[in-house]
């Protein structure tokens, strides 16, 4: 199975100009480790970039007939209507995005996003034919007792009403708050590869129960949280995640070109 690197850039960079230049020089990186599939193309390994929204038009064009996919960072549930300040669904994919962060947890912390608007978010990008990538992790300390503390309960509230058929369409992020960087340095405390692993396999025994453990142990379960060069290989090796959401890592060019290569470099 192909791996999946998604480029979270939250609010960042400052300037469109900052944004094309972010988005060329990786483009020109990737495309120089494959001078026979030139595009943004990857063997093993699917990209997207999830901009702010105010970048996208821009980005896009750059990245036209590139390999390279589109997502967002947020999105609202309802089609239309009186929302200031709100996206749906359908502008996203018209836009030309392909899949949607849902769920993050600094949404959760300065936006009040509950598990229920994650729920009905997740219903709307399926609806519009995107793929949900949905952040599950909300222990709030690295502390062994708090470790995968309320996952179950985010997998039970987010996967409600959603069609048996449609679970394998949706990407999980195991991504514990606590583990998140600062944007520049990465937290100072990380989950071992184990902690990664269990959270893979907790996420597939619930799925299991709704749709059979062969099509869980099919699904995308991808490990968020101060990813850098340094330790990919482990996160996506030792503890066989599928990918990984990048922050930080992902709006430095030269290090996020070497977390492409690394993950493409990895035979697993
Ligand atoms: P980070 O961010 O890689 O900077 O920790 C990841 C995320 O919050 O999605």
């Amino acid at each position: 199975m192909k791996k999946i690197i998604i480029a979270n850039w939250k609010m960042n960079p400052q300037s469109q100009q900052e944004a094309l230049e972010l988005v060329g020089a990786i483009r020109n990186g990737i495309d120089s480790q494959h001078p026979n599939h030139p595009m943004g193309h990857c063997v093993n390994t699917d990209i997207v970039f999830c901009p702010p929204f105010v970048f996208m038009e821009k980005i896009k064009q750059v990245l036209n007939r590139s390999k390279i996919a589109l997502g967002a960072q947020n999105v609202f549930y309802e089609n239309s209507g009186t929302f200031t300040g709100e996206i749906s669904a359908q502008m996203l994919k018209d836009m030309g995005c392909e899949c949607v962060i849902l769920g993050h947890s600094e949404r959760k912390r300065c936006f009040f996003e509950s598990m229920e608007d994650v729920n009905k978010k997740i219903i709307s990008v399926l609806k519009a034919e995107m793929i949900p990538v949905v952040c599950l992790g909300d222990e709030s300390s690295a502390d062994e007792n708090e470790k995968l503390n309320g996952v179950d309960d985010q997998l039970e509230i987010v996967l409600q009403n959603i069609p048996k058929e449609k679970l394998n369409k949706i990407i999980f992020v195991y991504e514990p708050a606590w583990a998140i960087s600062d944007g520049k340095k990465p937290s100072t405390v990380l989950p071992s590869s184990n902690d990664v692993l269990s959270a893979k396999l907790l996420v597939q025994k619930f799925l299991s129960s709704i749709i059979g453990k062969k099509k869980a142990s099919m699904a995308k379960i991808i490990y968020g949280g101060s990813v850098n060069s340094k330790n990919v290989a482990e996160y996506i090796g030792d503890s066989l995640m599928d990918g990984a959401l990048v922050g930080g890592a992902s709006l430095r060019a030269k290090e996020f070109i070497k977390i492409i290569k690394i993950v493409e470099d990895m035979k697993c």
